[in-house]
């Protein structure tokens, strides 16, 4: 009996969240590298369908870093990282669409309807959803960057009832196909939805300093001072990039959390106590 009074203590402890983030947007990005563990995998999958479950609109961005690696050799294609960005030529982007839109989307779409939610897989080429330029003049060949966000089709999925599932993949009015950075499109999407969070899951507890301890708050000069001196450096340069852009745009908070961690994510949302790094403006 004691057992079960604690299960229901457990349960009803989550109600002033669940109140607070009815019918609110939250925007979770999917690291290829918290990717690679089965049964994380699953928890990952069991959260989402919960936060539907109790009346969130959430949308899933997922990267697919690790995967689009191990195709690329088995292919032999090289491809090399510059400003934790992957460079991507014309052969590249072939199977890095190929992997993201096809493989990895379709996966976590499946096992999200598997699971009780409603979810629908959409690259930003389905209804022109993302649309892009090259960035930095082909600095680093198809890399784009998003220049608009269809936030009439997200919205009109999300009142649906769906769940949308994003591949970082964009296109231009020529339906050309542009690699965006995963982290880079769930900002610009959480921005251009005004969502009330985003959450960044990866393979790291969060934001580590020099010695290798997690960093709990950050704001955007302690940021650019980490980045100076090489302390965020790789992959976590464009997240930080993107979780500022989230706050600056109106993001309330952006929160960049371990996905190697069983239900990290409800653990932040349903706890008080923050469990990865939290940035504000
Ligand atoms: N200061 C730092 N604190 C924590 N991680 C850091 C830091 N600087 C660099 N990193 C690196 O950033 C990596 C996370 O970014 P990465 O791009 O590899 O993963 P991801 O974004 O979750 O996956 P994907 O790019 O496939 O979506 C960490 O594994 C770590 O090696
Ligand atoms: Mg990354």
């Amino acid at each position: 009996m004691k057992d079960k009074l604690q299960t229901a203590q457990v349960i009803i402890s989550a109600l002033p969240y669940i109140q607070k983030f009815r019918d609110k947007i939250f925007v979770v990005k999917y690291g290829g590298s918290a990717q690679l563990d089965e049964n994380l995998k699953s928890d990952f999958i069991k959260d989402i369908a919960l936060l539907q479950l109790v009346g969130c609109k959430v949308i899933v961005v997922h990267g697919g870093g690790k995967k689009i690696n191990s195709y690329l050799d088995k292919l032999n294609i090289k491809s090399e990282f510059v400003d934790g960005l992957r460079v991507t030529d014309k052969e590249a982007m072939e199977v890095v669409e190929m992997v993201l839109s096809g493989n990895i989307n379709k996966e976590l779409t499946a096992l999200l309807n598997k699971n009780g939610a409603r979810a629908i897989g959409v690259s930003g080429k389905d209804a022109n959803l993302l649309k892009a330029k090259t960035l930095n003049n082909g600095k680093y060949g198809f890399v784009g960057e998003i220049e608009y966000v269809n936030t009439a089709v997200l919205n009109g999925l999300l009142q649906n009832g769906l769940i949308p599932v994003v591949a970082p993949i964009a296109t231009d009015d020529e339906a050309n196909s542009y690699n965006i950075n995963a982290d880079l499109c769930a900002s610009k999407i959480a921005s251009a939805l005004k969502a009330e969070r985003v959450i960044f899951l990866t393979d790291t507890q969060g934001i580590l300093d020099n010695d290798k301890k997690l960093i709990s708050k950050l704001n955007e000069s302690q940021i650019n001072e980490l980045k100076n001196t090489g302390v965020i450096s790789g992959g976590m340069m464009p997240k930080v990039d993107a979780a500022l852009e989230c706050v600056k745009s109106g993001v309330k908070n952006a929160h960049i959390l371990d996905g190697r961690l069983s239900h990290s994510l409800l653990l932040e949302l349903f706890t008080d106590d923050g469990i990865g790094t939290m940035i504000r403006q």
